[in-house]
């Protein structure tokens, strides 16, 4: 899909003129208001559409009349969604020029109004023989050209993320991850089995061992002169979690191609980050290896050795995300960055927290935590504190180990977060459950079900606001 912006939308020859209606106002469109809002008393509630044909009296074919609700209560977040709405709707006419005559709505909106388009416009179909070609080819609107084209290499990255998180893993291999990190033009380092044995990367090599699959360690990194601060980006990859020798049942583990979701977010965003060229040094780090029960597993009762020197004794094999974040936690504290940010599908606790509607943070940093709360609010996410007490550790002491990787079922989300900082040092940290929030059972918002690109508008924007 492609937008245009354009000094006149009425004037193009397009399949659906979509034009905007306030609750309590009218349009700017005569046929909208004589029959939507006189005839049929068409309210305008948020997200209502009504649909005119113009019968070949006016260059656009029909009319569609897209609810904004009340005026007071507008804002960028709803231009988003309203968009989407409007852009599913034409793809279910298949219309392929859709032209958005949208008046009393500021230019700035432009930027949401372009993340709504093109992020319902995505489709995961590569696998399908037989594509419906619903897609909408252009957009015109009048809006403001750079705020579209930011919107469009956003997209473009969480198109990528979600196509990323989407794949199978029987593709999506931590040898492919490694591939792909390698494409990016950027100063990459991939560490193999050997290397990260030499690293001292006890805890991460441990998970991959009952693996067919290497295990590789990917470093990714962005520099440019002067930055104004230095950031990492860790993200959870691991390609297939069954559960180890813990496994899981057969329905946890369906969707388990997406334990790779933190690592997929941090390609996304290296995947277009030159192009922003931010007077930012971003790091992006990610342990991937697959989490399975192969004779070599790691088992429960083992003690490993983390990069850092601390011993964790093994509760349960499933518990695996954390393992390999201690020891890519480490290699990041030890790059001299400014702040560090992980993103991770760490825990069922933090989704049953917080649902698919908002991820867990936590850290060491109120200042960072408010401001990527903060960036996500503005960005179409939802982020929400969760506390980071000492005494979450509590149950994961070990009698025989510095730690153990699990304990307590209740506050678990906390508890994989107390875990996490003992391998984090004089650094600014926060750590990001996704888990409830990178893999959609049901269409949300903007979103189709599946893969959500959970993490990169908010970091990207971060990024770009440092
Ligand atoms: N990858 C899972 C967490 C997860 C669950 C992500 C559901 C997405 C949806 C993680 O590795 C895991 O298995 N966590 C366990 C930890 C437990 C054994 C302490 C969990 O949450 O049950
Ligand atoms: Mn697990
Ligand atoms: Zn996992």
């Amino acid at each position: 899909m492609e937008i245009k912006v354009v000094q006149n939308a009425k004037t193009i020859e397009a399949d659906i003129l979509v034009v905007n209606k306030f609750e309590g106002e009218n349009t700017t469109n005569e046929l909208a208001n004589k029959y939507a809002v006189e005839q049929d008393n068409f309210k305008g509630k948020f997200g209502e559409t009504y649909l005119l044909p113009t019968y070949g009296n006016e260059v656009y074919r029909k009319v569609l009349v897209l609810g904004l609700g009340k005026k007071e209560e507008f804002s960028p977040n709803k231009m988003r969604e309203a968009v989407a709405k409007a852009i599913k709707k034409a793809m279910q006419m298949e219309a392929k020029k859709v032209a958005f005559s949208l008046n009393g709505i500021e230019f700035d909106y432009s930027e949401q109004f372009a993340m709504g388009a093109f992020i319902a416009d995505y489709a995961f179909d590569k696998y399908k023989t037989e594509k419906r070609d619903n897609k909408v080819k252009e957009v015109f609107v009048e809006a403001n050209e750079e705020l579209v084209r930011k919107a469009e290499k956003i997209a473009a990255a969480m198109a990528f993320t979600r196509n990323l998180a989407n794949e199978p893993a029987q593709f999506a291999t931590p040898a492919e991850l490694a591939n792909i990190a390698c494409d990016f033009g950027l100063d990459t380092k991939i560490y193999d089995r050997e290397e990260c044995e030499k690293m001292g990367m006890g805890a991460f090599l441990a998970v991959g061992r009952g693996s067919a699959e290497e295990p590789k360690f990917i470093h990714m990194k962005y520099s440019c002169e002067n930055p104004k601060k230095k950031i990492a980006i860790v993200g959870k990859g691991i390609t297939f979690d069954s559960g180890g020798l813990d496994i899981k049942p057969a329905s946890s583990m369906l969707t388990m191609k997406d334990d790779m979701s933190g690592a997929a977010c941090v390609l996304g965003i290296m995947s277009i980050i030159k192009e922003f060229h931010p007077q930012v040094e971003v790091h992006g780090i990610i342990a991937a290896c697959e989490n399975m029960p192969g004779g070599k597993a790691y088992k429960p009762g083992d003690i490993l050795t983390a990069k850092n020197g601390k011993t964790i004794e093994i509760d349960n094999t499933d518990a695996e995300g954390r393992l390999t974040l201690a020891d890519a936690l480490c290699y990041a504290c030890e790059l001299g960055v400014d702040e560090v940010i992980d993103l991770a599908t760490l825990t069922g606790a933090c989704m049953v927290a917080l649902g698919s509607n908002a991820a867990g943070i936590m850290g060491n940093d109120e200042e960072l935590i408010k401001n990527l709360i903060n960036t996500a609010e503005r960005n179409g996410e939802r982020y929400w504190q969760l506390p980071l007490w000492e005494e979450y550790f509590d149950s994961l002491k070990s009698d025989v180990a510095d730690m153990k990787n699990s304990g307590l079922r209740w506050g678990g989300a906390s508890a994989a977060g107390v875990f996490l900082q003992k391998f984090v040092k004089d650094v600014k940290w926060a750590h990001i459950d996704i888990a409830g929030v990178a893999f959609l059972d049901k269409p949300q918002k903007e979103l189709i079900k599946g893969a959500s690109g959970a993490g990169v508008r908010t970091l990207i924007n971060y990024i770009l606001e440092a």
